[in-house]
């Protein structure tokens, strides 16, 4: 049903060989522009001893130096910037939970190159002209908001900047608005579900057709359960405020086989998070991007500390990242085991009696790191069903993941709803 090939931009009908091409000159000139451009890449580069020129090929890349979120914090707030403030036309920032935000600003070009991906991103979802969009992603300093909306704008669709919260009023818009699109995290999703279900009304009844959802890692797990509560088409996308913000990458809905990065802007590599070495395709480590055009802020190797792995394209020319596992930074270790939310979410959404909403608490038990995981009961479990929801949870970590958890079944209702991020870890270990 889906014909996406005839509304494809120019950048999604090159060919392979026109791609590496196009990247190859765009590669050079964004090191070019950096390093003229922003002491602290001159300073790295000459550090390192490369040179703009010693990229002849996309390979010679991997002798550049990394960027980490780390130098982006130490030239708070202007120092990354390649252009004067005042083509600066729009700064965006990262929350930053501890110390200082991280700031990013855009040129005009840049705001048009933005809203050209997030345009090509709504398209690949299944999204067309004339559609109606909802927006719940949070507008303001956080670029989902404002990326989401000016990007649904190019395309020509109908834009609804809903924000974050407020959920009984979402439900309202919903229904009386029509839209056919939703763009929001995976987690205040959820929090629409509950809603639709407290005002009586059936989340499989309304307009939307696609829900388009990111900022957050969510599993194959949350897509059944929200495809199949919602009757819509999930897909997933992706994005850093460094790199651009939302609409670096895309699943496609005709294979919702992983997302597509849009690389002819946006040049990923996958390294191996302890050693910095560049690993061949298909093998999961941490993302870099280098960004190919951009003009105000340009990064050159920016760690993500996101885990994934590339593939080759299928519904594009371009690679394919599969759905983010994980943070490294939200990486559990515990006695010795790696863990992550996303191992937690696929198990929990599995289990009978419970509902799709979950919080793990990290605690300290005399030098030994536990964790707790505390799942909610669905309204109708008996005392039985959660005790038997309970160990079904413990069991599935204990063979899938190979530690021992403790598991809480709640109540309905007792754990915090999500109004955009959701945080799944509370650690709760003394500090130092
Ligand atoms: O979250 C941009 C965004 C907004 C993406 C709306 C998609 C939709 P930041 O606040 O800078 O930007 O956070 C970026 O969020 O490094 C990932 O760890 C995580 N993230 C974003 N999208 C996904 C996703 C926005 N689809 C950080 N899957 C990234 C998993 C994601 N994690």
């Amino acid at each position: 049903m889906v014909d996406a090939t005839d509304l494809r931009d120019e950048g999604e009908r090159l060919g392979l060989d026109e791609l590496r091409a196009l990247q190859g000159e765009r590669l050079r000139a964004s090191l070019r522009h950096a390093y003229a451009h922003v002491p602290f890449y001159r300073t790295a580069f000459d550090k390192a001893g490369v040179h703009p020129d010693d990229c002849r090929d996309l390979a010679d890349l991997a002798r550049f130096p990394f960027t980490t979120k780390a130098d982006l914090r130490e030239n708070y707030p202007y120092g990354m910037f390649a252009v004067p403030r005042e083509r600066v036309r729009r700064i965006h920032a990262s929350s930053g939970t501890t110390g200082r935000p991280t700031v990013v600003g855009y040129t005009e070009n840049d705001l048009s190159l933005w809203a050209d991906m997030v345009a090509r991103s709504i398209r690949a979802a299944g999204g067309r002209p004339g559609d109606t969009v909802h927006v719940a992603y949070g507008y303001g300093l956080f670029t989902g908001g404002l990326g989401a909306h000016y990007g649904a704008e190019r395309l020509g669709c109908t834009v609804v900047p809903a924000s974050g919260g407020m959920t009984s009023r979402q439900v309202q818009l919903i229904q009386d608005l029509k839209p056919g699109i939703i763009m929001v995290t995976p987690s205040y999703m959820l929090t629409l579900l509950d809603e639709f279900e407290r005002q009586g009304v059936d989340p499989r009844g309304t307009s939307l057709r696609v829900g388009i959802f990111g900022a957050e890692p969510w599993t194959e797990a949350m897509r059944r359960e929200i495809e199949e509560r919602f009757a819509i088409d999930a897909v997933d996308i992706y994005g850093l405020s460094e790199v651009i913000g939302p609409g670096v990458a895309q699943e496609c809905v005709e294979t919702k086989d992983g997302l597509h990065i849009w690389e002819d802007h946006f040049y990923p590599e996958i390294v191996d998070p302890l050693t910095g070495e560049v690993l061949p395709e298909g093998e999961e480590g941490e993302l870099v991007f280098t960004s190919l055009t951009k003009e105000a802020m340009p990064v050159i190797r920016y760690r993500t500390r996101d885990l994934t792995r590339l593939l080759p394209g299928t519904a594009r020319v371009f690679r394919r990242m599969r759905k983010v596992t994980g943070r490294s930074d939200d990486m559990v270790i515990l006695r010795g085991v790696n863990l992550f939310p996303t191992q937690i979410e696929e198990i929990v959404l599995r289990t009978p009696g419970v509902a799709p909403h979950f919080q793990l608490r990290l605690t300290r038990e005399g030098r030994l790191d536990a964790l707790t995981v505390r799942a909610e009961a669905r309204p109708d479990a008996t005392p039985r069903d959660r005790d038997t929801a309970a160990r079904a949870i413990a069991a599935a970590v204990k063979d899938g993941v190979g530690v021992s958890v403790a598991v809480e079944v709640v109540d309905p209702e007792s754990l915090e709803r999500s109004v955009g991020k959701i945080r799944r870890i509370v650690d709760l270990r003394p500090r130092g």
